[in-house]
């Protein structure tokens, strides 16, 4: 074993374990780099990534989860087609991860409800907005009114919200894992799928 070299440098059980480590991490500390992937998604007409907030890592289940609007473009892309990518980088780990899977748009189910009970006042302000996310305006605005804006809603006002937010769980087909190292790269895949979990190596 090299000196200086992580104990999961060449044993794959531990890069998958280091794996959920990073994503709970990404969950769990707003500065972690892993808090806010790049979601990717697209039909045959058009591929688009934007940053995301990670909400919910769930090993056993292999999904992970964000929250968004329900009248957002990428709806209509998820409906199109399911088939996405969250990719995380983190600098000083050195570890970029593809997580591929499939999509599920939850809206006015247990999930949304279970999540939305728990947003934080100041997040609600993005569900709170008369006009869909990406809608054409003739001034520059962020599309909500002054008081909203300047997070005056009471609990029971920012409860209108609850009409525009869903959360898209993608649950995991694979993972793409790729390790800088100044001398020797790694790169791993991870099959997940039919709860049985493929692992092998893949020349950087
Ligand atoms: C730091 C950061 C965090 C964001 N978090 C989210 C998020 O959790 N959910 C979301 O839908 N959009 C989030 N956005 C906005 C998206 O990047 C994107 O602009 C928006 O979702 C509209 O994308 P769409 O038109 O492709 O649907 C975030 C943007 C930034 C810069």
């Amino acid at each position: 074993m090299q000196k200086n070299k992580p104990d999961y440098y060449n044993n794959l059980d531990k890069v998958y374990i280091k794996i959920w480590e990073l994503l709970i991490k990404g969950l769990e500390n707003r500065n972690a780099p892993f808090h806010i992937p790049i979601f990717i998604c697209g039909n045959k007409n058009k591929v688009d990534g934007r940053i995301v907030v990670l909400r919910g890592v769930n090993e056993k289940e292999k999904k992970i989860w964000f929250h968004s609007d329900i009248r957002s473009n990428k709806i209509k892309i998820i409906k199109s087609n399911p088939e996405s990518v969250l990719l995380f980088y983190d600098k000083e780990e050195k570890i970029q991860l593809r997580i591929s899977g499939l999509a599920k748009i939850n809206y006015q189910n247990d999930t949304t409800h279970n999540s939305w009970k728990k947003t934080a006042h100041m997040s609600r302000q993005c569900y709170l907005g008369d006009k869909a996310p990406g809608s054409t305006i003739d001034i520059p605005s962020s599309g909500l009114t002054e008081n909203i804006d300047n997070l005056k809603y009471s609990k029971e006002e920012s409860e209108f919200g609850y009409k525009n937010f869903c959360v898209i769980e993608t649950f995991i087909k694979s993972v793409e894992w790729l390790y800088l190292a100044a001398k020797g790269h790694r790169r791993a895949y991870f099959s997940l799928k039919n709860n049985s979990l493929e692992k092998k190596w893949l020349i950087p």
